[in-house]
């Protein structure tokens, strides 16, 4: 079992354990790695943790005929879950629940901190049509004050989405708190439940700025 709630006041909040995730999270982490490795690591440890957050999918029953006979056999209820990458760092995630839901429609939440404030600031929003009773999974690398993914999930709730999952990387106590408070129906997983947030609102120990590593623009 590679799940582990560490929370237990938090109980759709999972890490997931894995050595091959622990050993890219480190590689993630170090301050050295250029931002081609960078993006690498963060697209397969989003596949890791991609195929645990998505064990809840529901199955169908369907009639199929293999070359011998007919037979039931379980595929997606839903071929066209909607994934939700934030904007910017979101991105490096979404090509990773592609290779396992090949099917899967994609909206787009552009959100960014100010950097004074640390509130998250609205510029873009798309998703599918007729997409409320999909299940939906936000992908952002980096959950800190919390700020940014209470308010996706706010904006994707107003529209009557119901079925949200989060998907982050690295996450911060504080983050989750503020997350799980505002929006308890939703699971949270996580490769990592990092110690703090500094004063800047930076996840120790973290991984820096995930936009900017991802996109090399620092
Ligand atoms: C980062 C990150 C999250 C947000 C997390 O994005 O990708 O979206 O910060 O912080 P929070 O939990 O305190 O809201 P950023 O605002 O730096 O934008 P970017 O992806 O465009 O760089
Ligand atoms: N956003 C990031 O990219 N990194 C952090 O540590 C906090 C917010």
């Amino acid at each position: 079992m590679p799940l582990v709630a560490p929370l237990p006041q938090f109980p759709l909040f999972y890490c997931v354990k894995h050595p091959l995730i622990a050993h890219k999270l480190s590689l993630l982490r170090d301050k050295t790695t250029p931002a081609k490795i960078f993006r690498e690591l963060v697209s397969e440890v989003t596949l890791l943790i991609a195929y645990e957050a998505t064990q809840n999918l529901e199955l169908n029953q369907v009639s199929i005929t293999t070359p011998l006979e007919t037979m039931l056999t379980p595929m997606l209820k839903d071929r066209y879950p909607v994934i939700v990458p934030i904007l910017r760092a979101g991105l490096g995630m979404t090509e990773s629940f592609l290779q396992l839901i090949p099917e899967a429609r994609i909206g787009h939440i552009g959100l960014y901190r100010d950097e004074e404030s640390l509130q998250p600031k609205q510029y873009y929003f798309k998703i599918p049509r007729n997409s409320e009773n999909s299940a939906y999974f936000i992908c952002d690398p980096m959950l800190a004050t919390g700020g940014s993914t209470t308010k996706a999930i706010s904006l994707l709730k107003e529209r009557g989405i119901r079925h949200i999952t989060l998907v982050c990387l690295v996450a911060a106590p504080e983050g989750v708190q503020v997350v799980a408070s505002a929006h308890p129906d939703v699971t949270i997983y996580t490769a990592s439940l990092d110690r703090q947030l500094n004063e800047q609102g930076y996840i120790l120990p973290g991984l820096g700025d995930a936009g900017d590593r991802i996109f090399g623009t620092k």
